[in-house]
């Protein structure tokens, strides 16, 4: 699915967070979100995930207005925050991501995610006595499992060590590799184990840059 951001502006109140953004994205692009604490990386994020309704400009997923579009399980996203999730039942991981699985309910695909992102010892574990880096694989995983076209991973590392965290961009990198988009968010994460295809750097004076990588490569040597 493409994605086309045309001059978007969004405030919340008298505070405008982003000012005449436009980006553009072919389907299975990978593109990392870089910038500060309040530059307003999620706050895009929700614009395009129909959170926050657009100010001005336009969003078109392959050429249909985000206003009139209705195809949300093509998108797999996980928000910045989870940590005070609490599920009103004891069920166990496995249970979760049963329940929460739009698309194929076998196991093995479950227990596929679970092992790449080094958490199969947790499979049979209550949701609710997580660790916030177990969690947040688990969300992961969920977001994984239902074949998105997209994925939205916003700070997807923030509670995860270093370990974990390299397993998690492999198994990033072969989820793009099968032609997901991903658009993932991080302010400190090295690009190292990432096979990004563009990178949105956002400023806190709403100034912003969309580059491919070949530019970004071109302009560090
Ligand atoms: N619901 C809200 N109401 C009012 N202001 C908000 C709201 N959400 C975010 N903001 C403000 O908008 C600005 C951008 O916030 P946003 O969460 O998009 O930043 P971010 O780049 O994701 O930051 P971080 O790296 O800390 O996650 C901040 O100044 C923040 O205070
Ligand atoms: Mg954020």
């Amino acid at each position: 699915m493409h994605i086309d951001i045309h001059n978007l502006s969004f405030a919340y109140g008298h505070k405008t967070v982003i000012q005449n953004l436009s980006l553009s994205l072919a389907s299975g692009d990978y593109l990392v979100v870089r910038g500060k604490n309040g530059s307003g990386k999620t706050t895009l994020i929700k614009c395009l995930l129909g959170f926050n309704p657009v100010g001005s400009g336009m969003i078109f997923f392959d050429h249909q207005d985000i206003n009139n579009f209705n195809n949300w399980t093509k998108f797999g996203y996980v928000s910045q925050k989870f940590e005070d999730f609490n599920y009103e039942y004891p069920v166990t991981v496995d249970e979760f991501l049963y329940i929460y699985s739009l698309k194929g309910k076998n196991q093995s695909k479950r227990l596929k995610f679970l092992d790449q992102l080094g958490i199969l010892e947790i499979v049979n574990e209550n949701i609710n006595n997580l660790s916030g880096g177990q969690l947040q694989r688990v969300f992961i995983a969920r977001a994984m499992l239902n074949d998105p076209q997209i994925l939205i991973l916003d700070e997807p590392t923030a509670s995860i060590d270093k370990l974990n965290t390299q397993y998690f961009y492999k198994t990033v990198n072969e989820l793009h590799s099968q032609g997901i988009t991903i658009i993932l968010i991080t302010h400190n994460d090295s690009l190292d184990n990432m096979n990004y295809t563009h990178i949105l750097s956002m400023y806190q004076d709403l100034t912003f840059a969309f580059q491919s990588r070949e530019k970004v490569e071109k302009e560090e040597e």
